[in-house]
Parts: structure tokens; C-alpha cells; sequence
């Protein structure tokens, strides 16, 4: 009755988080080693950068290896690590060319030297784009941004640059990682499991929540439209009422 109403109401997330879950189960279900599995994550991954610039979504927050995954055994976590580096050495280019900031998230003094570096080269080369910035979480955890955000404003508080009544909610957001950015609209979680895993645990209080079964290597394009759409159909409320014009739209 009033489509443009609606659409107006339910626009597409500026930030989309997304923990790219089931890399190791699609590569056995393949009959093939876990690595296998993660290669082919990375060409999900690729192809959803493209989508998600397409849609003109802001930021893109992807879940690719967090603090607790330095438990798995040390070929797969080397595999992984290995496979940062080749990714990034191939791909900094077109995403420097496609308009695309990379910044990244998580305990960088845990990861390999020469990943720090195409890391920290990676970020300055593409400080200046706008088109999307695409974050990469890597060895990161939510325990261990809250951990970090909380030593930050301890050390200004010490310092004096602030007084403890200082701390709002704003102060703390600019000390975690994602310090500047929107939070996560929507959060997609393939490969069945309905958890965080110790994600965006600041970020996420007002996030809507998409679980879907796909193992990620086999969440492609098509996959992630639907995701999107399901985001459009959620009423959010952020603990107020529903707008007039929305119930009005018989939504
Ligand atoms: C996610 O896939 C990728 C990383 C955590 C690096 P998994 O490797 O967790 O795959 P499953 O969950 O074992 O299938
Ligand atoms: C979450 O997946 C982390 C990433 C996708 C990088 P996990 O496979 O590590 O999570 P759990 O162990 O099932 O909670
Ligand atoms: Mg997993």
C-alpha cells in the first residue's frame, strides 16, 4: 500500500558482520583436508567484498580468525597465517583500485612479523578510500577489545587527560576497535551454530541477528541477497515503539 513507505523504513544495513563459519566441515563433506575448506572461504569472502561494495553497504566486518582459534593444531593455524599473507599480497591491489579502506581488528602482536607488515601496508595504502571500508578481524576477540578499550582509558584517567565521571558510553566506543564506525546493522552467521564465539561483543547490543545453516564456502551472492532481505523485513525498535507510519504500512 505505501511501498516506498516501507522502503524508506527498512533500509539496507550500513554495516553488515559476518562470521564466516563451516570452512572445515564443507571440506570434509568434500572428503578434503580442513585447509582445503579455508581456500575456498577466501573466494566467499572475495566475492562478498564485490556484493557488499555493490549494495553500497558501508563497512564490512568479517570474523576470520579469532583469539580462541590459536587452540586448533599448529598446521591448520600456519595453513591460516600462510594464507593471510598470500591473500593479502594478491588482493590489496583491487581493493585499493575498487575504492575499498581495509583496517584490521584484533591482538596484532600474537601474529607472524611479516603479516604485521603486509598488515600495516595494506592499511596505509588504502587510508584514503571511501567507498567501503572492509575490516578484517584477525586474532581478535570481544573480551580482549573490552580488555584493551578498559587499558586505554585507564592509562588517560592515570595521566589525568580525564576524570572517571569522564567515561560515558561514547568515551569507551572510541576506544575500541571498531573506534569510529557505525555499529554492526546486521551480524550473519553461516554454518548452523547460534552463538557469538567472542565476536563484536561491545558492538553488537542493538545488532539483528541472521543464522543461517550454509557452511561458508557455500554462501554465495544469491545467499547473502536473502540475508539482506530478511535484515529489511526486522522491525527495529531499539527498546522504543513501533513508528505510526510502519504499523500504518501493515508491516
Ligand atoms: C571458520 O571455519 C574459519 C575459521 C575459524 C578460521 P571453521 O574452520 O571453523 O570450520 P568448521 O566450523 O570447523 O566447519
Ligand atoms: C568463529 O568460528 C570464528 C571465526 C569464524 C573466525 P569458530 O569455528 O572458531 O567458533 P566455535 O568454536 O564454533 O565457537
Ligand atoms: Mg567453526
Amino acid at each position: 500500500m505505501f511501498p516506498d513507505a516501507v522502503k524508506n523504513l527498512h533500509p539496507l544495513p550500513r554495516h553488515v558482520a559476518v562470521i564466516m563459519d563451516g570452512n572445515g566441515r564443507w571440506a570434509q563433506s568434500q572428503g578434503r583436508q580442513r585447509h582445503f575448506g579455508h581456500r575456498a572461504g577466501v573466494r566467499s569472502a572475495r566475492a562478498l567484498v564485490e556484493a557488499a561494495a555493490e549494495q553500497q553497504i558501508q563497512v564490512l566486518t568479517l570474523f576470520a580468525f579469532s583469539s580462541e582459534n590459536w587452540k586448533r593444531p599448529a598446521t591448520e593455524v600456519d595453513g591460516l597465517m600462510r594464507l593471510f599473507v598470500e591473500v593479502l599480497q594478491r588482493e590489496v591491489d583491487a581493493l585499493h583500485e575498487n575504492g575499498i579502506q581495509l583496517r584490521f581488528i584484533g591482538a596484532r602482536d600474537t601474529l607472524p612479523t611479516i603479516l604485521r607488515k603486509r598488515m600495516a601496508d595494506a592499511e596505509a595504502r588504502t587510508a584514503g578510500n571511501t567507498r567501503m571500508t572492509l575490516v578484517l578481524a584477525v586474532a581478535y576477540g570481544g573480551h580482549w577489545d573490552i580488555v584493551e578499550a578498559v587499558r586505554r582509558v585507564a592509562a588517560k584517567v592515570k595521566s589525568g587527560h580525564i576524570e572517571p565521571g569522564d567515561i560515558d558510553e561514547q568515551l569507551i566506543q572510541r576506544h575500541t576497535a571498531l573506534a569510529g564506525l557505525p555499529a554492526p546493522d546486521l551480524l550473519i552467521r553461516t554454518g548452523g551454530e547460534k552463538r557469538i564465539s567472542n565476536f563484536l561483543l561491545w558492538d553488537l547490543a542493538y545488532t539483528e541477528f541472521y543464522f543461517t545453516p550454509t557452511l561458508w564456502p557455500e554462501f554465495d551472492t544469491g545467499r547473502f541477497r536473502e540475508a539482506l532481505e530478511h535484515y529489511r523485513s526486522r522491525q527495529r525498535r531499539f527498546g522504543g515503539v513501533v513508528p505510526v507510519r510502519e504499523a500504518v504500512a501493515g508491516d
